[in-house]
């Protein structure tokens, strides 16, 4: 099969062939329709981190069809559509690939009827992280959310569903982006390049926002620089690592974001998603073949909404 991989830490992803991957118990054999690029996916490519096993298969978001059913009971049947996340032990199998082995007890949930797989695709890490991101601020109707780096995939999961709660999101981002994150539920939009950002914000949030969400800092001192924009006693959430959100002074406390895929919030935000009530707004459809050059790309930043790779 064709497979997406990297030979060993740090090596440049190609396009390989690879055998057909094999079920074990209580797994199930997914062809993949569509998988969908993340930054962990090119942050793993560099290593080092918990893959151990080469050539390391990149990527975990997913939807195709079940293939074939492992040994043992399983709660899937062959010929069922279903997306997720691909988190093999080991990580050797992830889903830029023709075929992608998860385990029955995995983060893998059944499409609905009127969700388009290749959306299906873009949901699991960037929908999951935006429901978990939004959970751990707290916030509530009429307090105020700063999302940094609002107009890639998380930002725009993370955007709608904090609107959609009534709490007022200011969207930083680099250009002006305000038409697209007004579409999405932004009370403002901010464009970090456009000289004095910081006064931009406080022009929207006089006290500082109720708190941040960085999704774009990978050290202390960027993720330091975004938490200023919270107010005294708010709450400034570190998505990437790096940040060390634990070494951050004054009076913003600083939290460090994991996140914990599960089947359960993966069928609600599918059910959003066929309702119509989150959008995943599509970068970029492209072939499989196209993902190395993809992953350069959303490394040097750039994304608006979610890159899906047809397979
Ligand atoms: N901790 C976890 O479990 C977890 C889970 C999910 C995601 N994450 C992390 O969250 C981050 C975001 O993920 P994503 O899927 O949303 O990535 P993405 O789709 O690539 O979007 C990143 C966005 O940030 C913007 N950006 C970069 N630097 C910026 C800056 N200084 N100011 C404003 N905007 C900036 C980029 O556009 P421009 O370059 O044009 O500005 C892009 O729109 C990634 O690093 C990912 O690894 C962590």
């Amino acid at each position: 099969m064709r497979a997406v991989t990297v030979g060993r830490s740090g090596a440049e992803p190609e396009l390989v062939q690879l055998p057909k991957p094999e079920p074990g118990e209580g797994e199930v054999v997914v062809k993949v329709e569509y998988a969908a690029l993340n930054p962990a996916d090119w942050q793993a490519a560099g290593g080092p981190g918990p893959a151990t096993a080469f050539p390391l298969v990149l990527g975990t978001d997913f939807a195709g069809r079940v293939d074939v059913v492992g040994p043992g009971e399983n709660r899937f049947r062959v010929g069922d559509a279903v997306f997720g996340l691909a988190l093999r032990p080991g990580g050797c199998s992830g889903s830029y690939a023709e075929y992608t082995v998860v385990h029955q007890d995995g983060p893998v949930a059944l499409v609905p009827a009127g969700l388009d797989p290749g959306t299906a695709a873009a949901l699991p890490t960037a929908g999951t992280a935006a429901a978990q991101l939004l959970a751990v601020t707290g916030l509530r109707r009429g307090q105020s959310l700063l999302v940094v780096g609002a107009a890639g995939g998380v930002g725009s999961c993370l955007t709608q569903l904090a609107a959609a709660r009534g709490i007022r999101v200011v969207a930083l981002v680099r250009g002006d982006e305000r038409r697209r994150m007004a579409l999405l539920g932004a009370a403002g939009a901010v464009d970090a390049t456009a000289g004095d950002a910081a006064g931009a914000v406080r022009a929207v949030c006089p006290e500082g926002a109720d708190a941040v969400a960085d999704l774009v800092s990978g050290d202390p001192v960027g993720f330091a620089r975004h938490a200023a924009h919270a107010r005294a006693g708010g709450l400034a959430v570190a998505a990437r690592p790096g940040a060390d959100p634990a070494a951050l002074t004054g009076p913003v406390e600083g939290v460090a974001f994991r996140l914990h895929p599960s089947v359960r919030l993966l069928e609600a935000l599918a059910a959003a998603a066929a309702e119509g009530g989150l959008r995943t707004p599509l970068d970029a459809e492209l072939p499989l073949e196209k993902a190395p050059g993809a992953l350069a790309q959303n490394r040097a930043g750039g994304a608006r909404g979610k890159t899906v790779f047809a397979v």
